[in-house]
């Protein structure tokens, strides 16, 4: 029989993104529907959203539930097959942008609200007098932003949950007063409950309380029962250990197909090869870079942050440009320090280093199928969606060994070559010393026709769809609701 499950979450690709969980919220979904199971995905109305669903239907109005949960109303909607729940609470969100940051890129001020409204719908769903009249056997949460749901779910009763952690370095904390405006119980604040180093944290909730937790990879469930990964949470992880596992997410492996992507200059696929380097010429055109096919150019598509080690690639802009030789294009938005930096090494590499600073879906696109090698020097990554995309897009990336990249990627060596699973270089220790001598490892092995070829290939034969990982979830939902019902009593 069909499981009825809600997945509640802050932003679906390709609606409201600012990165892979966006892409996950949107593609996962759409796996499980394909497996016949009955699922909803429970989301703030934003501007965006409201636009894309002109004919979403009032289907519950829901007064105010806490004194800083302002009523709302609860819109049915279809949006690219997807069935939609819509959080409708204009004060809240009927903001421009990113759901999470004002116009100068702070928080916004009321996250605790925004999100709290968020989680306090998902778990009211969730119980037996849901007011859609349709209870979810499941509540699927998904980061801080949802995390709170299950708090609820577990004073009040109702569906199982399954917390996913995208990203374990965002507690979601706001100060102990918030507690109350939201209408949770003081009882909570406690360190088995919601109190994390003096803070009230929804993420610290949902580790605790939801009756599942799973992460995005296998290794990165592994490294967050460390302190280095563990952001603070390993102590209550390894406690959680035998409810906490890793299934690696899948890609939309319609949106990202160099057979078919009409973002391209030209689509390929793994037998004609030859015709990918029609979208080298054209990025480099595009981007200002000198069309030179001899040079290998390094695509980059990312957050810049802290996390994802582009600063290594900073520091090395200089010695990539000159001394390799090789070209960069970077597409990127995030801290200002590394935008000014990159931008500075732009200006000093014309015509080698392009950066381009925003979100632009079509150049995205555009850097997978035109660079020849994708950059990926992650500090921790808990999954990764760019170098999936890469590997299908015929551009051998280089990562280093943590999280989801560490499961996806192969290092090119000459067992992995025997045996045909090499796809990309990684490498080890976050040092910019590592990630030289991986650039230069990827820059001479491309110029090696049949090699590279073959490298290529190996990568876009790997299977990253979405099918292994809906029917890991559906196995973890199934267990999910059997434990509830054990603890019910029933
Ligand atoms: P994360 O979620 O940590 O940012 P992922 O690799 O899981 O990392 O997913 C990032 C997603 O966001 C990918 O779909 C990527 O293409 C997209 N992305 C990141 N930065 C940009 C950008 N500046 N413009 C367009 N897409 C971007
Ligand atoms: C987070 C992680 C990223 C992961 C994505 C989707 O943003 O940083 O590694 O791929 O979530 O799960």
């Amino acid at each position: 029989m069909a499981l009825k499950i809600l997945s509640a979450v802050s932003e679906i690709a390709p609606w409201i993104k600012t990165g892979g969980l966006g892409d996950v919220a949107g593609s996962l979904p759409a796996a499980l529907r394909r497996r016949k199971q009955d699922v909803l995905v429970l989301v703030p109305a934003y501007p965006a959203l409201r636009q894309a669903c002109p004919e979403a239907q009032t289907v519950a109005d829901i007064p105010a539930l806490a004194p800083e949960l302002p009523a709302c109303r609860l819109l049915s909607a279809e949006a690219g097959g997807l069935p939609l729940l819509l959080i409708d609470c204009p004060e809240l969100y009927d903001r421009p942008g990113n759901p999470y940051l004002d116009a100068s890129g702070n928080n916004q001020p009321d996250n605790d609200r925004r999100f709290g409204l968020l989680s306090r719908i998902a778990a009211l769903l969730g119980q037996a007098d849901s007011p859609l009249g349709w209870q979810p056997d499941v509540v699927h949460l998904h980061d801080w932003q949802s995390a709170l749901a299950a708090a609820w779910l577990h004073v009040g009763g109702g569906a199982a949950s399954v917390l996913t952690i995208h990203n374990i370095a965002f507690p979601g904390n706001f100060d102990r007063s918030a507690m109350w405006g939201l209408g949770l119980p003081d009882s909570l604040w406690r360190f088995d409950g919601v109190e994390y180093h003096g803070h009230f944290s929804f993420l610290k909730a949902g580790l605790q309380f939801a009756t599942r937790l799973t992460t995005v990879s296998p290794t990165y469930a592994r490294e967050i029962h460390d302190e280095t990964f563990g952001y603070g949470f390993a102590p209550l992880l390894r406690h959680r250990s035998a409810q906490l596992s890793g299934i690696l997410n899948g890609i939309d492996t319609d949106v990202w197909n160099p057979r078919t992507d009409p973002a391209l200059a030209q689509t390929y696929d793994a037998r004609r090869l030859t015709l990918k380097r029609e979208n080298k010429a054209a990025l480099q055109a595009q981007l200002g870079l000198e069309v030179d096919d001899k040079l290998p150019l390094f695509g980059v598509v990312s957050r810049l942050t802290e996390q994802k080690g582009l600063d290594l690639l900073l520091t090395l802009g200089d010695g990539v440009a000159t001394h390799l030789p090789a070209q960069i294009a970077l597409l990127g938005a995030g801290e200002k320090w590394l935008e000014a930096g990159f931008r500075e090494l732009a200006s000093r590499h014309p015509g080698r280093i392009a950066c381009v600073f925003g979100f632009s879906e079509e150049l995205a696109h555009r850097i997978e199928a035109g660079a020849d090698i994708f950059v990926m020097p992650s500090r921790f990554e808990p999954c990764g969606l760019n170098q999936m995309y890469s590997l299908r897009y015929g551009t051998p990336p280089v990562v280093r060994h943590t999280g989801g990249l560490a499961d996806t990627v192969v290092d090119c060596n000459e067992r992995t070559l025997a045996d045909g699973s090499a796809s990309g270089f990684v490498f080890a220790e976050p040092t910019a010393h590592e990630l030289w001598l991986a650039l230069e490892r990827a820059a001479q092995t491309w110029r090696y026709n049949t090699l590279w070829r073959r490298l290529q290939q190996n990568g876009m034969r790997r299977d990253v769809s979405w099918e292994r990982a809906a029917d890991a979830y559906l196995t973890l939902y199934e267990s999910a609701v059997g434990e509830r019902r054990r603890e019910r009593g029933g």
